[in-house]
């Protein structure tokens, strides 16, 4: 496995690659890899003959008083699990050879010019409660895709509005990229992975799994026909922040993240709720 962290070599070794008539798998993270990332990595193996991982704290899409500072960067530990899953090359960027003109100690977004907008759906949910971070994840995104140019691209479906982001502007855009969905990887008590999870205290770790078996209560009640939504977001609100949470949303969309009506077959039912001071998402996808 090879280790690149300029976007020159990574041009050259992509090029041979390609050349040879390789398919390229990316999976692009944020490091601090977990079983999650990992299972994405084995997806883009069973699908690509060649795959990259990026490993990139992207400043862009954390907000002020966010935790960019305190992201786990542990690239050497990730660099083992890669190689053992059998990942060809991780691109390793440095903040400078992504953003030349920024300064980290400055809002980050203000001293970026060329920027990736997706509106509306960037703005609810997730957007709402932290503006520019989807423009953040969509322009770091489109250029890490400019650079290595996969034929495919795979994400967890944990970040659901993410993966929504992504494929509209892969779509509007034109990038010839096959977006690839891999479903939520979960503990065995039904907590959804994320590298977030490593704030959790053990206590807490166990507490969270109230998020998905709230979904799923849920979920269990729309498949039996209830369609009075709003009644529902708030009875699953009510009952996760009895236990300690602060909720900022429960919400039943349609599969495209509009509203959700009775017409709608493919729902998504999204949680954003902090335990202590950590914000953790899931979701359920619901087939009627
Ligand atoms: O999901 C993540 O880890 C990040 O948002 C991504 C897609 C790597 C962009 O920085």
């Amino acid at each position: 496995m090879q280790i690149i962290h300029t976007i020159s070599e990574l041009r050259q070794t992509v090029t041979s690659f390609r050349q040879a008539g390789k398919i390229i798998g990316f999976v692009p993270t944020m490091g601090n890899l977990h079983q999650g990332h990992l299972q994405l990595v084995e997806m883009a193996l069973s699908q690509a003959d060649i795959v990259i991982c990026s490993i990139f704290v992207n400043p862009l899409q954390f907000g002020e008083g966010e935790d960019f500072e305190q992201y786990p960067r542990t690239l050497q530990e990730d660099a083992d699990k890669l190689q053992q899953a059998g990942c060809d090359i991780i691109f390793a960027p440095a903040v400078a050879e992504m953003y030349p003109d920024l300064e980290l100690d400055g809002q980050a977004q203000s001293q970026v010019q060329s920027q990736v907008i997706v509106p509306g759906i960037s703005n609810i949910l997730e957007g709402a409660a932290r503006p520019g971070h989807f423009t953040g994840v969509a322009t770091v995104v489109a250029k890490l895709f400019n650079m290595v140019q996969p034929d495919k691209a795979v994400f967890g479906a944990k970040d659901y509005q993410q993966l929504q982001v992504i494929k509209q502007f892969v779509s509007d855009l034109c990038f010839p990229i096959e977006i690839i969905a891999h479903p939520i990887v979960r503990e065995s008590n039904g907590l959804a992975l994320s590298s977030r999870n490593g704030y959790l205290s053990e206590v807490q770790k166990q507490q969270a799994s109230a998020i998905y078996q709230t979904l799923q209560d849920l979920s269990k009640q729309i498949i039996a026909g209830a369609q009075n939504y709003e009644e529902l977001e708030q009875q699953a609100v009510a009952h996760l922040n009895a236990q300690g949470f602060v909720t900022d949303y429960i919400s039943i969309r349609a599969a495209d993240l509009s509203a959700a009506t009775a017409s709608h077959k493919h729902l998504v039912v999204l949680a954003a709720s902090y335990l202590g001071t950590t914000r953790l998402l899931d979701n359920i996808e619901i087939e009627l």
